[in-house]
């Protein structure tokens, strides 16, 4: 058992908007250098834990501690000052502007004073280019707009932006849910190696072949509460498929299905006991 302090912690922390419980009593730590996979059904609650860590919503009740010192964010501004980078699958880029200002978004490095003061945009392009080279996607020309990217690619230069602003913690929202296989791949490659540079990740996936080669951690969410934290080392692949497809739920689906086939058999049956059309019995 290690006794690190955890980079990003909620402790007891519950989230209500009017009645809705969207979160009730969850605590959960992830410590440097650890992946931590999230996974819970539709509603569960995952976007609001992650909401909630990274400044957009305050907690109801409990507190969130970064590195062992309670942290009130005010905005996700605050949240990213403080090291805190989440990436939204949908909000993370913007399409038509150039790879580099996707990569800065209104923090471009600047040459002169006053009010000669303006980007240098030589430099920042050279920034861009080498970053996204660090992850082994070649920018030709990062002056270009982000939308000519594909969709790993974009969700690449969205983290690459946390690394290089020295993110502690990075925060991805089903980063690869609508990525191919080899796009997926590049994101969870990329999630690897910001692990391996020390960041706490979270990762929020429905996918179990995504989850598992790079998580450390998985905590399950149900219904706003916290089901446990398991260990990779304690639980294996289809466990944890299991409790992300809700096994007692596929049970009961295959008992569904099992009754299609037989009303599909019966009617099947009907068909062929006698009763034939018209067509038939002339021949
Ligand atoms: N701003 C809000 N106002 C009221 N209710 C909300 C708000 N945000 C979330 N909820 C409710 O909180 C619950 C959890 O929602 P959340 O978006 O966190 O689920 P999720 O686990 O991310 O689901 P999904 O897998 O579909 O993204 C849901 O019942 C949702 O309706
Ligand atoms: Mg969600």
């Amino acid at each position: 058992m290690s006794e690190r302090t955890p980079m990003i912690e909620m402790c007891n922390v519950s989230k209500h908007f009017g009645s809705v419980i969207a979160l009730s009593d969850i605590s959960v730590q992830v410590h440097s250098g650890e992946v931590m996979c999230l996974l819970g059904d539709n509603g569960a609650g995952k976007s609001t834990l992650i909401k909630t860590l990274s400044g957009v919503h305050r907690p109801t009740h409990g507190e969130i501690r970064l590195n062992g010192e309670p942290a009130r964010f005010k905005s996700p501004a605050y949240a990213l000052d403080a090291g805190i980078a989440t990436v939204f699958q949908d909000l993370a880029m913007i399409p038509l502007m150039s790879i580099t200002r996707n990569f800065f978004m209104g923090r471009e490095p600047t040459v002169g004073w006053g009010p000669l003061k303006r980007i240098d945009w030589k430099l920042a392009d050279r920034i861009a280019k080498q970053e996204m080279g660090k992850i082994g996607i070649d920018v030709r020309d990062p002056s270009q707009p982000v939308g000519t990217l594909s969709g790993g690619e974009r969700q690449c230069v969205a983290i690459a932006r946390a690394v290089y602003f020295g993110a502690k913690v990075l925060i991805l929202d089903e980063p690869t849910s609508a990525l191919g296989v080899k796009q997926a791949s590049v994101v969870l490659r990329y999630i690897a190696k910001a692990r391996a540079d020390g960041l706490a990740v979270i990762f929020i996936t429905h996918n179990v072949h995504h989850a598992y080669p790079v998580a450390d951690a998985f905590t399950l969410l149900k219904r706003g509460g916290s089901l446990g934290t398991f260990r990779k080392e304690d639980i294996t692949r289809e466990e944890v498929l299991n409790m992300m497809a809700g096994g007692a739920e596929l049970e009961s689906l295959d008992a569904e299905l099992a009754e299609f086939q037989r009303s599909d058999t019966e009617r099947a049956d009907a068909d062929t006991s006698g009763v034939r059309p018209p067509l038939a019995a002339g021949q």
